[in-house]
């Protein structure tokens, strides 16, 4: 069955930085379908090109997120959720859009790949058998070196946190997927733009699974198989200082 990939992108200095490091682990991966949101009001040329070129199987799209849930520069991030409406419109793309072929045009698999994280080939196999949700450890995220499910007897039993355990499911968005049968069986299911700070995956999952449902992966949570990594942010001072002295980097090369 293929698995679905939604991304929520949005414009700066690294984007295409990170898309490529994406679309060259996705690449590797057999039956794999990209959906690759973009947080902008039309689909931008660098976005559409990478893709074009990229050799993936990809859907493109593009939904702006509403300026009052925006995060306004030097606000913290942890302030408003980030990529909600994105992934929502991939749900939807699911859905309302996906091409039905036949019978078993709803197996599948979906996950939710922020641009910034760092994905082993392995987990993609480990979410591929996915019944209803599997779920799995995340490296460097939640200020521990990694956050996991507790696995007792091959059941999911609670969580290794050490941030708001109290949230019903205390998992990053990069720790689970989703069958496609259970989205489409479960058409209110989504992310909540409002839900409080950490619940956002909880508010999909909810809609979803019980805790004693989950179905554990990577050697019963026992192997990180994905990163939260985060990309500095650019520095531009010597840009600055150029482009001041009319010296800056050609405007015509994309970066
Ligand atoms: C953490 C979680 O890992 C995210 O899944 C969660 O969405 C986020 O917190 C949150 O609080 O909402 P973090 O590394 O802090 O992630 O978030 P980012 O990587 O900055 O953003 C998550 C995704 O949304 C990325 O794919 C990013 O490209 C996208 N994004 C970010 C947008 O589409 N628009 C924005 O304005 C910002
Ligand atoms: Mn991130």
């Amino acid at each position: 069955p293929p698995i679905y990939v939604i991304t929520p992108t949005y414009a700066r200095l690294v984007q295409k930085a990170e898309l490529t490091r994406l679309l060259h682990t996705f690449l590797l991966v057999p039956a794999l379908h990209w959906i690759l949101v973009e947080d902008a009001p039309h689909k931008t040329s660098l976005v559409s090109n990478l893709l074009k070129s990229s050799g993936l199987s990809y859907t493109h799209l593009n939904m702006l997120t509403a300026p009052q849930r925006k995060l306004q520069e030097g606000e913290p991030n942890w302030l408003k959720p980030r990529g909600v409406e994105q992934r929502n419109e991939g749900l939807r793309w699911l859905r309302e859009d996906r091409p039905s072929t036949g019978g078993a045009s709803e197996q599948g698999v979906v996950y939710f790949a922020d641009d910034d994280n760092t994905y082993s080939l392995q987990l993609f196999q480990e979410m591929r058998s996915t019944q209803k949700v599997s779920v799995w450890p995340v490296g460097l995220v939640g200020a521990m070196k990694y956050e996991s499910p507790v696995v007792q007897g091959g059941q999911v039993v609670g969580f290794h946190t050490g941030w708001r355990p109290s949230r019903p499911f205390p998992v990053d968005m990069a720790g689970f997927a989703v069958s496609l049968r259970l989205l489409l069986e479960r058409p209110e299911a989504r992310f909540h733009g409002d839900a409080a700070q950490g619940f956002l995956e909880s508010s999909l999952l909810q809609g979803l699974v019980t805790v004693d449902e989950l179905e554990p992966r990577a050697d019963n949570c026992t192997k990180v198989l994905v990163w939260h990594t985060r990309t500095e942010k650019p520095k531009l001072k010597r840009e600055d200082v150029l482009q001041a002295q009319g010296q800056g980097s050609d405007p015509r090369v994309e970066n």
